[in-house]
């Protein structure tokens, strides 16, 4: 019986599948799409190449020592109430500056409502969370330590624990220099801020879209009107 099944079913099907696969390599050898000679026009309609400065954050002017407190925060698992999660956790930025989950996994491993956005480019934003409710990164900065779900400490507490570590208040020290009190909440935010300011990711999309006919090749042409043709 199985004999059979594999002489009368199996052998046509195999047959059938490569006639099918050289078909479709000879069709899609012959129609690959034409790459529309007015491409960058097409794709300026709807895209827009990152800015090639990033704009000067509110209040907060980016100095080198900001930076390097900011990068050393966002890192750093310890500004959450358990020890377990830092900013990377859910804006890693190996991964391309989030979690890859459909929703985050935060404080007491809880499943978050939302999914996290990329950290990457965000300073572009014209604000900050999917409902825009932070007015920029710094104001944006202070909500996940807080938050229930994601890092669950309190101000008081975070500054209690960068207090204790010298080398933090030796880089707050060196990043507010003017400060009395340079280990404080709002300072925090502001280097973080900083850092995330850092975190730009102009592409050779960006470069195309900026008249350089070179920096894609054609095969990303191609791409780039199927994208479009199929309303990606
Ligand atoms: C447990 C996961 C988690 C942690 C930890 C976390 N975030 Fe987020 N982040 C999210 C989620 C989820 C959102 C979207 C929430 C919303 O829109 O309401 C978000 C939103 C953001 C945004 C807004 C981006 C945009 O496009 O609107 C920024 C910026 C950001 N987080 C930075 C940070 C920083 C800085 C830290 C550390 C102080 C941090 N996050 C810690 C999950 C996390």
């Amino acid at each position: 019986m199985i004999e059979a099944l594999d002489v009368l079913g199996l052998r046509p099907i195999k047959i059938l599948f490569t006639t099918m696969a050289a078909a479709l390599m000879a069709t899609t050898a012959f129609t690959a799409d034409p790459i529309p000679a007015d491409l960058r026009a097409m794709a300026l309609a709807t895209f827009k190449a990152l800015p090639s400065t990033t704009p000067a954050v509110v209040n907060n002017p980016i100095t080198p020592e900001k930076i390097v407190l900011g990068k050393a925060l966002f890192f750093d698992p310890r500004v959450s109430a358990s020890g377990v999660f830092s900013c990377n956790s859910c804006h890693n930025l190996a991964t391309g500056g989030d979690d890859n989950l459909e929703t985050s996994i935060g404080h007491g491993w809880q499943k978050g409502p939302r999914n996290a956005p990329t950290a990457l480019n965000a300073v572009f934003n014209i604000a900050q969370f999917w409902d825009g409710r932070a007015e920029d990164l710094k104001a944006q900065a202070k909500g996940p330590v807080q938050a229930s779900v994601e890092m669950a400490n309190t101000p008081g507490q975070v500054i209690a624990t960068l207090k204790s570590m010298p080398q933090y208040v030796e880089w707050f020290s060196a990043a507010f220099a003017g400060d009395a009190d340079p280990v404080t909440f709002d300072n925090f935010a502001k280097a973080i801020e900083a850092f995330e300011a850092t975190l730009v990711t102009p592409a050779p999309f960006d470069a195309f879209l900026n008249g350089d006919d070179a920096a894609m090749t054609s095969e990303q042409k191609q791409g780039l009107t199927l994208f479009m043709e199929k309303g990606c």
